[in-house]
């Protein structure tokens, strides 16, 4: 599909995610983007720099709600389906969380349908997996969900409902769906919603306030950090390919650990704090592991796609937004 000249709809519009993926598509020539967003959770400020844009349409508009959506996708291309609460507002909500992320994943295939849109790119997660262990983690891991909290086992498992739904309308309904599992993802527009880039930003709100970063256990837990300037690209590339039914890992494929973390605050920030070691307690986690080799070579076969930002940087990005702000 030409993503030049086209016209794409993307729910969730004012997320961290999807405000990315407007920025990838303007920059790549589309000829209309709507952005679709019932402010749940995401705020107008994702959006602010859009204003302006006539090729950008913001609709006030519920995923739950199928009759928005017909309206919303009438003449689109594709549609980017990032909508939906990440595990700590799906803990906090878990009537509303599990409908946006089932029910209202139901409504967006449905709508396309009916529209006749051709293509959607849907926000899955390497939650999807479970917890990892040492072996490499394909899109052929089985998952197994057993070891997680009840949170995120009901994240995940939306989530996989939501890929199920990408190759039932690709095999039977002629809407050709991509679930992309994406890692840790964090950058500028970062929000406290993430379980994961909270060991970010949180840490540096510490510093700012003068305050010890907080080091979680011994430090060894590791995630694979992914910037949302390569999600958003994989986003596009996803929408671009002729791929359907299939699933991508969408991360950097760089185990990163706490105390590593830590430290490239410490150095982005000059701080000399001295980072103090913490219980979690009771806080809701997703992955809790000391391996993880996320493996993301089909993303670069079939979509051409290859992370761009490293840590350091990415990390770097989003403090300079961060100052920015004030
Ligand atoms: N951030 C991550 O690390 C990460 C990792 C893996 C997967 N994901 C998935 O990517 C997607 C976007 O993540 P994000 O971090 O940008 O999330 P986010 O919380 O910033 O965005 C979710 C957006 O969905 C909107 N929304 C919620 N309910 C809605 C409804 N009923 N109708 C219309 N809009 C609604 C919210 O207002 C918000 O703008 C989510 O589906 C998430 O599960 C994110």
């Amino acid at each position: 599909m030409d993503i030049a000249g086209g016209t794409f709809v993307i729910t969730g519009g004012a997320s961290l995610i999807g405000s990315h993926v407007a920025d990838r598509l303007l920059a790549d020539g589309s000829g209309k983007v709507v952005l679709l967003d019932n402010f749940a959770l995401g705020t107008p400020e994702a959006i602010a720099h859009l204003d302006g844009d006539s090729r950008v349409e913001l609709v006030r508009g519920d995923i739950l709600r199928t009759g928005e959506l017909f309206d919303a996708f009438a003449g689109a291309d594709g549609v980017f389906a990032i909508a939906g609460f990440l595990t700590l507002p799906l803990t906090q909500n878990p009537p509303l969380g599990l409908a946006v992320n089932v029910d209202g994943m139901v409504n967006v295939f449905e709508a396309c349908r009916f529209a006749e849109v051709k293509k959607v790119v849907f926000s899955s997660s390497i939650a999807a997996i479970g917890e990892p262990g040492p072996e490499p983690i394909t899109e052929e891991t089985h998952s197994n969900l057993a070891a997680f909290q009840a949170g995120t086992k009901l994240y995940a498992a939306s989530k996989l409902i939501g890929e199920g739904l990408c190759q039932l309308y690709s095999s039977k309904y002629g809407v050709g769906g991509v679930a992309l599992r994406y890692a840790t993802v964090y950058g500028e527009r970062q929000h406290y919603r993430g379980v994961n880039a909270l060991y970010i930003i949180q840490n540096y709100d510490r510093i700012m306030r003068g305050e010890s970063p907080q080091i979680t256990g011994d430090g060894s837990e590791v995630h694979d950090y992914v910037h949302v300037a390569d999600v958003a690209r994989a986003n596009v590339l996803a929408m671009a390919a002729d791929a359907a039914g299939e699933i991508f890992n969408i991360g950097s494929g760089v185990a990163t650990n706490l105390v590593r973390l830590v430290e490239i605050l410490r150095d982005i920030t000059g701080s000399d704090l001295e980072p103090e070691y913490v219980e979690a307690g009771g806080a809701v986690k997703s992955t809790s592991g000391s391996t993880i080799d996320f493996r993301i070579g089909k993303a670069k076969r079939l979509l051409g796609w290859e992370p761009e930002v490293g840590i350091e940087d990415g990390m770097r990005r989003l403090i300079e937004w961060r100052r920015e702000q004030g």
